[in-house]
């Protein structure tokens, strides 16, 4: 079974995306991954080709593999266009934001770092009714917005952070909220996330922690912290702060992923400023490649990937943006010396 080839749709992207996705490619030969790829566009690549930054073509190669890796897509400015990811994510139904942040550099400000955050990709405030209202001669007197969290996706997004805790070997799942302030709507999360964990009694602890809270605890001690998992909002803002933890987005993997498809991509975007230049620092998406490996099953190729980046790290060869002077190739280069 190991050699059959998984299809799987390659959307290399725009700007830095094609130099760090060529390097993810060249790695994947070397650790010998079964991908079969199917190469599709999107982003302002796909607009100068076919009009549409999201063509029906990618849409359908996605919808057969049910497995993507994409490269960083620059949002068109302007010309009406709706946003790739907010489609995606609503056509494949990706429920689920996968952030893992794990130290890479040790040393910094933040050592031992490795917490894996769950977002609620589809509901809460970000899925929120918003308008405003008139008093007077001022036609935004007040600004409304109502959220709201349906039980059935805090199930299926709470299950899942639960089964990634068992998969992976991972002890403790903790239930971020504001069920003292939003009662409703995360209060339901939380009642959820209570009911859950008793299915997973004796393989992974629960705890819960108001987001407040949590943010505090996670600059002053950080370690305490294996799964997170949480709604929409809190998830956005929490991710982005554990990323800092770790080196900030340029170092981010990132998974989204439903029953249907999923998604890996890096956090960062298309990079313009450097794109072209060949030194664009392809961690993020090797990142994202092992995330996407471990999807597959194949956290054996995942292990043998991270390990490599870590000896290569470990070896000091460093990206401009981290300090250093080596560029897309020469990382590619290293790291696949550094495979075993
Ligand atoms: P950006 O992440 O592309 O760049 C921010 C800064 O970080 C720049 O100085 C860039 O050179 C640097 N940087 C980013 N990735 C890097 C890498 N791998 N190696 C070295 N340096 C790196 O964010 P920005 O400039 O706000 O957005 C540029 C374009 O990307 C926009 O069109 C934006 O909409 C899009 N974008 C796309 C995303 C996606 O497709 N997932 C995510 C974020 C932004
Ligand atoms: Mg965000």
């Amino acid at each position: 079974m190991a050699d059959d080839k998984i299809p799987a749709t390659l959307i290399p992207g725009d700007g830095i995306g094609p130099e760090i996705v060529a390097c993810v490619l060249s790695v994947l030969d070397a650790l010998g991954a079964p991908f079969a790829w199917d190469t599709q566009l999107a982003g302002m690549t796909a607009v100068a080709d076919r009009g549409d930054p999201l063509p029906l073509q990618t849409i359908e190669s996605i919808r057969r593999t049910g497995l993507a890796l994409k490269g960083p897509l620059t949002t068109p400015v302007g010309g009406g266009f709706k946003s790739i990811n907010v489609t995606l994510r609503k056509e494949f139904e990706l429920f689920a934001n996968l952030r893992p942040a794990r130290t890479l550099i040790p040393g910094g400000r933040y050592d031992h770092i490795d917490i894996v955050l769950v977002r609620e990709n589809l509901e809460g405030f970000y899925a929120a009714m918003e308008h405003y209202m008139p008093i007077g001669h001022d036609n935004k007197a007040i600004a409304m917005s109502t959220g709201f969290n349906t039980r059935t996706e805090c199930r299926r997004i709470i299950h899942y952070a639960f089964d990634y805790a068992v998969k992976n070997g991972r002890k403790k799942v903790t239930v971020v909220h504001k069920a003292n302030i939003l009662k409703a709507l995360t209060g339901l999360f939380l009642e959820e996330g209570r009911l859950i964990a008793k299915e997973y009694e004796g393989r992974v602890e629960m705890n819960d922690r108001i987001v407040d809270a949590c943010a505090m605890q996670l600059v002053l001690d950080p370690w305490q912290y294996d799964v997170i998992v949480t709604t929409n909002l809190f998830g956005d803002i929490l991710s982005d702060l554990i990323a800092g933890l770790v080196g900030g987005l340029g170092m981010a993997p990132g998974a989204n992923i439903s029953d249907e498809a999923a998604i890996f991509e890096a956090v960062h975007g298309s990079a313009p400023d450097i794109a072209g230049k060949g030194v664009a620092n392809p961690l993020a998406m090797l990142l994202s490649t092992g995330l996407m490996l471990q999807h597959v099953g194949r956290n054996d190729l995942a292990t043998r990937l991270t390990t490599g980046i870590d000896r290569m790290l470990a070896a000091g060869l460093r990206t401009r943006d981290l300090g250093g002077s080596a560029g897309t190739r020469d990382v590619t280069e290293a790291l696949v010396q550094q495979l075993n």
